[in-house]
């Protein structure tokens, strides 16, 4: 993953019985995995790939109550209560990570953090952030003096937040799951949930049995709940730069205006490296990922003159339509089934909040912020925002399905994927490291047209985020099934 040593985790048993299943072994499935052994129950932890594959350990991993323009997008739908609890949320979120990084010896660092203006227009958005923080009890400050290199028209300042690594802390929850005797088991892709009593989970290499199953699967891998339709999910990009002398400025950073730019500082090899992360877009709707990518790069180099990038990566996370992430037990899942997703790239503190809420609903407890955040009625504004959201769904499906059509048999050069129409549907087809590959178009969660992602070599759902590798393999999303192999 990082060049560490991951420990063996645990086999597959068929037929096994756990009190709960935790689904996803990211940040949001680990926290709850130990919250929930901690009050004594049996629990097993799924995971596809690996732990911390996915959104996890590429987060940039900013550990901050100052999120961006966050707070008045909430106030755009909800109440002041809801804003005040959102806060309280990521508060006890932020102070759960902080006790448990200082209990298990996982370096952090404490650093004040920035939401700047890049442009003129960005200031209503900086002035209206600062009224909803303030309103909601938080300490930002208003400075014309950022420490950036570059021009700014202001910025908020919240001291005294953190930035931590997010492979450190994924490390940590392992270990300290295993010594729980909490059997982890990876390369295991869950494939469907059953919720009779008890209920049964279906994976590519048998089923087993639970009291109860959490989705801590980024977006939920079920369609109970259409939380696909109330979901936006955000791909975005990342580096790390060398910049002479280490001249970085120390601060956290984040833009309020498009395209974001996110900046932080990073220690490796004893020295002070630069992480820029930004341009992100809806999942599979870039004309061209790579461009993205070269176009943060381009501006980094500008902005810190002589960086060298040393790695690049990239993410994607879920944005609720309502900006308050959905965490809770699952419509139709009889009590059995929970979820929590929707961090809108705030996950190091909303996921922790979203665990200490799961494990409350299971195991009886009961959060004040959490019944105000998660026990709510839909907004009207809620309901506008997600049908503007599935208007542009709908575009994309007919886009997709009219490109099909009429796509030309080109093809795909090196690095390259197109789609091409045959009379058994539309196929996808790709060239990597010479090979060509030759897969179903059509997204197995709902019938999207996948489309090319030139940056990361990946067939992209541009309709709820799922992703497949040039083979047809399932990398994440709603899906669960692989794009069938066609005939080359
Ligand atoms: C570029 C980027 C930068 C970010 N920076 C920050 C930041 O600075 N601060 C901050 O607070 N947040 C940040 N975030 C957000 C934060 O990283 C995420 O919100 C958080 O990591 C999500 O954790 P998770 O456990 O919900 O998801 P994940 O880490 O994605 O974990 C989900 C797991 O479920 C597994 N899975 C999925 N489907 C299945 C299946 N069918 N069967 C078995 N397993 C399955 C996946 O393989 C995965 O390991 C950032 C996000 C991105 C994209
Ligand atoms: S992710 Fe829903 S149709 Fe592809």
């Amino acid at each position: 993953m990082d060049g560490r040593t991951f420990p063996a985790l645990d086999r597959w048993e068929s037929g096994a019985h756990a009190d709960s299943v935790v689904v996803g072994a990211g940040l949001t499935g680990l926290v709850t995995a130990l919250l929930l052994a901690r009050a004594g129950m049996s629990v097993t932890v799924l995971e596809a790939h690996h732990v911390g594959a996915l959104t996890t350990g590429r987060s940039t991993a900013k550990l901050s109550l100052l999120q961006g323009g966050v707070l008045s997008s909430i106030r755009r739908h909800f109440s002041a209560r809801v804003a005040d609890a959102y806060v309280a949320a990521n508060r006890e979120g932020q102070a759960w990570m902080l006790r448990y990084l200082a209990e298990n010896d996982v370096p952090v660092q404490r650093r004040d953090a920035f939401t700047f203006a890049r442009t003129a227009e960005g200031v209503a958005d900086l002035d209206r952030e600062f009224e909803v923080a303030r309103a909601a009890g938080l300490d930002v400050e208003r400075t014309d003096e950022p420490g950036l290199p570059f021009r700014t028209h202001g910025a908020l300042r919240l001291a005294d937040q953190a930035q931590l690594d997010p492979i450190g802390v994924v490390l940590a929850l392992t270990a300290d799951l295993r010594a729980r005797g909490v059997r982890i088991v990876e390369r295991t892709r869950v494939r469907d949930v059953n919720d009779e009593a008890p209920a049964t989970v279906v994976t590519d290499r048998g089923e087993m049995t639970a009291d109860q199953i959490v989705l801590a699967t980024g977006t939920p891998i079920l369609d109970r709940g259409l939380y696909f339709a109330k979901l936006v999910p955000l791909r975005s990009y990342a580096a790390a730069y060398r910049v002479p002398g280490d001249a970085v400025p120390r601060g956290m950073y984040l833009s309020i205006d498009a395209p974001t730019r996110s900046l932080r500082t990073a220690e490796a090899d004893g020295r002070t490296c630069l992480l820029v992360g930004g341009n992100g877009h809806i999942v599979g709707r870039a004309e061209s990922a790579k461009a993205r990518l070269d176009e943060l790069d381009a501006w980094t180099r500008e902005s810190f003159p002589g960086a060298e990038r040393t790695h690049w990566w990239s993410a994607q996370d879920y944005r609720s339509v309502n900006r308050v992430p959905f965490v809770g037990s699952l419509p139709r899942g009889r009590g059995r089934i929970f979820v929590a997703t929707g961090y809108g790239k705030w996950g190091m503190t909303n996921a922790v909040a979203a665990a200490l809420t799961l494990s409350a609903e299971i195991l009886g407890g009961q959060l004040p912020w959490a019944d105000t955040l998660h026990h709510r009625v839909t907004h009207p504004a809620t309901v506008g925002a997600g049908a503007r959201f599935n208007a542009g769904v709908v575009r994309e499906d007919l886009k997709g399905w009219v490109h099909a059509e009429t796509a030309r048999p080109e093809e795909p050069a090196e690095g390259q994927g197109t789609i091409r129409r045959r009379s058994t549907g539309p196929v996808a087809v790709s060239r990597v490291d010479g090979a060509c590959r030759a897969v179903s178009a059509v997204c197995t969660h709902l019938g999207g047209i996948v489309t090319w992602n030139d940056a990361e070599r990946t067939w992209d759902c541009p309709l709820h985020g799922s992703r497949f590798r040039p083979d047809g393999a399932r990398i994440e999303g709603p899906a669960t099934e692989d794009l069938a192999a066609e005939p080359g």
